[in-house]
C-alpha cells in the first residue's frame, strides 16, 4: 500500500499534470448565465455591447438604453434596486411592457410555469433569479 504522503504526492502531481493540459471544450463550455440570459434576450435591442445597438434596433420606435452608462449617470454606482425593477417591468402603467422594452418579470413568471412544470415552487424567488442574473452581467458591462 502506499504511504499517505505518497498518495498526496501523485494526487498533487495529476493535478498539476490537469492544470497544463485543459482539454479545449472546458473552455467552451465555461458556464456564464448572467452573459447567455443577455445574449439570449437582451441583446436583440440593447445589442452584445449594452451599448444599446442590437441587430432589431431600425424596427423600434424607442432607442434602447445604453445599459453601460447606467452606473455612469448614477454617481458611479449601479443603481441596483432601480434595475431590478426596471428589468421586471411591473410597477408601470402598462403592466406588459411598452411595446419597444418588454416587462421580464412576467415573461419569467411564464417561464416557470414551463420549467417546473407540475413541482411546487417558488414564482417570486424564480423570478428574481433570474433579473440577479442579468443585473450582475449588467454591473460587468459598466463603462469605467
Ligand atoms: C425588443 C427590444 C428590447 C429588448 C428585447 C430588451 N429591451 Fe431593454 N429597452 C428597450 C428600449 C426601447 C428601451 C428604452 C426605454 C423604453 O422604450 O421603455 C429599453 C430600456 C431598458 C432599460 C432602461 C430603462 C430606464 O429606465 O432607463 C433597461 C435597464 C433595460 N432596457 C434592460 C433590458 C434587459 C435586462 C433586457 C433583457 C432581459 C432588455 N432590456 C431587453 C428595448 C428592449
Amino acid at each position: 500500500m502506499k504511504s499517505p504522503i505518497l498518495l498526496a504526492g501523485s494526487l498533487a502531481l495529476a493535478f498539476a499534470a490537469s492544470l497544463t493540459q485543459t482539454p479545449a471544450h472546458a473552455q467552451a463550455t465555461k458556464m456564464d448565465p448572467g452573459k447567455s440570459e443577455f445574449e439570449a434576450n437582451c441583446a436583440a435591442c440593447h445589442g452584445l455591447s449594452g451599448k444599446g445597438d442590437g441587430p432589431v434596433v431600425p424596427a423600434l420606435k424607442n432607442k434602447p438604453t445604453d445599459l453601460t452608462q447606467l452606473a455612469k449617470k448614477n454617481g458611479g454606482v449601479l443603481p441596483v434596486p432601480q434595475l431590478v425593477e426596471t428589468i421586471r417591468g411591473e410597477k408601470r402603467i402598462d403592466a406588459h411592457g411598452t411595446a419597444d422594452m418588454p416587462a421580464w418579470g412576467r415573461r419569467f413568471r411564464i417561464a416557470a410555469i414551463e420549467h417546473y412544470v407540475d413541482m411546487p415552487y417558488d414564482p417570486e424567488a424564480y423570478v428574481r433569479a433570474r433579473i440577479l442574473t442579468l443585473v450582475e452581467y449588467i454591473n460587468r458591462l459598466q463603462a469605467k
